[in-house]
């Protein structure tokens, strides 16, 4: 193995603490406006604006920079289609006997059913895979390290990254989800994880109301 090459980090910019101050609560009242979005606009999307979204997910830190993302972008509606039909056949099994009572509790107050039409109505479908494995530098099979965490994390930057661009996504998760993989051949060690549904809100789109817990709920300041 190669010694690391270490360089300069130029790209560190140290601001003045007014202005760091005033970046994070900005940033943080233009993060409280996302919400997941279940009706999408059937309005086109620029590929660029796309693409660049998918850059900064993969801005992500990942656990031995193994980077074990897989980004599928699906925009055929003849997919689609295909995708929305077999979600909805989970999503009957999911409703009808997997989740239980208790699961079934803690999603009543989404609204949400079985039926998926923002996935043949939103111009993309965003399938993400997390890659078991890689390939070194040989050819041969690579281990790859904390390949959740990290694909959770490129998911986080890529669902921010959507909202500052302007637009509307919802984090879908299909159980089982095993028919992404067929639908989009993908091979056995990528294991799908979530898609991505993404695209301008419908005009008449509603969210649920939710509270969130305030900063003392969740955090615990250990001095
Ligand atoms: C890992 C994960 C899985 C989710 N799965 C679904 C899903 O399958 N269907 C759905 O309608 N919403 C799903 N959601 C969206 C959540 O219901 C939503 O984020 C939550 O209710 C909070 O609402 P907000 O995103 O508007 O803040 C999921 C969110 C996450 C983070």
């Amino acid at each position: 193995v190669d010694p690391p090459k270490w360089i300069a980090w130029s790209d560190y910019r140290e601001l003045p603490e007014p202005e760091m101050r005033a970046r994070a609560a900005a940033f943080y009242a233009e993060m409280r406006r996302r919400r997941s979005i279940r009706r999408f606009a059937d309005r086109p999307v620029p590929s660029e604006l796309i693409e660049d979204c998918l850059r900064t997910a993969g801005t992500a830190p990942s656990g031995a920079n193994c980077q074990p993302w897989r980004f599928v972008v699906v925009t055929d509606p003849a997919v689609k289609r295909r995708i929305r039909w077999a979600a909805e056949a989970v999503e009957r099994q999911f409703y009808e006997k997997l989740a239980g009572r208790e699961w079934l509790d803690a999603l009543a107050p989404l609204g949400t059913t079985p039926q998926k039409p923002f996935l043949e109505t939103a111009p993309y479908l965003i399938a993400v895979f997390a890659e078991r494995q890689g390939t070194g530098p040989d050819g041969r099979p690579r281990k790859h390290y904390y390949v959740t965490e990290s694909v959770a994390i490129a998911v986080g930057f890529l669902l921010v990254a959507l909202h500052h661009a302007g637009l509307a996504a919802l984090t879908y998760t299909p159980r089982p989800m095993g028919f992404l993989g067929e639908i989009l051949d993908r091979p056995a060690h990528e294991h799908p994880m979530m898609i991505v549904v993404t695209g301008y809100p419908a005009e008449d789109a509603t969210v649920p109301e939710l509270a969130r817990k305030r900063l003392e709920d969740f955090v615990t300041f250990f001095f």
